[in-house]
């Protein structure tokens, strides 16, 4: 099934990342955990029978956690309007709806989500070249539904899940040296240095999805991790243009 929304980063169009990750798995099997789950864009293609799927990003986890309710998604508001109530809601603390989210996340320029330094929801209503606003799509929920019923949702740093041995690990964190800005706060170098430890210190098989940067490249061989080159679609400039431009590591236990 398609991603229930569009998210930076998803994996949904990256081919030549879900076939490796797809074979290691058929390999290994055991629980799906995934602590960056983005837009679902890896589980939905794989769609294992157990699965954690976590992320820092508690819009986004409510959202799923909303969808897995059965909680009712429509238009609602004026688009700056509802911006305004959202940030306001969410800079204090309080538990914002998931209807705003899905309304923000898919009226949005480009339908992406991005926050700002601190925390605050910042992209432009989208619009056609006619200038009418975007509206919700259409979508059929029950499905999606009864899908991410047998999933389990969590909303954490990486770091605070406890993989239960035998589970297979999928990592897909912010890219090294590739802006992104998913929620308030950054994944620096350390943060990449610190994931490949705890990855291996959980003694669990993982794969982990990068830029093919040279200290990412350097960082994973230093830690004994079997590298993949790819191709990913956001970098391919012009037809030919077929460098690898990141990679799927690999490490089994
Ligand atoms: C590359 S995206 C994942 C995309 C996902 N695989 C997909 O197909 O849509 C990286 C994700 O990591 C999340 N993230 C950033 N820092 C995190 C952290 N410290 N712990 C857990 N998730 C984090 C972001 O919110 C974002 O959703």
């Amino acid at each position: 099934m398609k991603p229930l929304i569009r998210w930076v980063g998803g994996k949904y169009h990256q081919p030549n990342v879900i076939e490796i990750v797809r074979d290691c798995y058929a390999r290994h099997g055991g629980s799906w955990i995934e602590p960056f789950c983005g837009g679902l864009g890896m589980a939905l293609q794989i769609n294992p029978d157990r699965a954690i799927l976590s992320d820092l990003n508690r819009h986004l986890i409510d959202f799923y956690r909303g969808v897995q309710e059965g909680g009712s998604f429509c238009q609602v508001g004026e688009y700056y309007e509802l911006r305004s109530l959202f940030n306001k809601h969410a800079l204090e603390g309080r538990y914002v709806p998931p209807n705003y989210f899905w309304n923000l996340q898919s009226r949005s320029h480009n339908g992406i989500w991005r926050e700002n330094a601190s925390g605050a929801f910042n992209v432009p209503e989208g619009r056609s070249k006619d200038g009418i606003p975007r509206g919700c799509p259409e979508v059929d929920w029950s499905a999606y539904q009864e899908l991410l019923m047998k999933w389990e949702f969590q909303c954490q740093s990486y770091e605070e899940l406890a993989p239960p041995s035998g589970s297979f690990l999928y990592l897909d964190p912010p890219y090294d040296e590739v802006y992104s800005k998913y929620q308030k706060g950054d994944f620096y170098w350390e943060d990449q240095v610190k994931l490949v430890e705890w990855a291996i210190a959980s003694n669990c098989t993982f794969v982990i999805s990068n830029s093919a940067s040279d200290r990412i490249v350097e960082l994973y061989r230093s830690h004994g991790l079997t590298i993949h080159e790819v191709v990913e679609k956001r970098n391919v400039r012009a037809k030919g243009d077929r460098t690898a431009n990141a990679l799927v590591a690999v490490k089994e236990f």
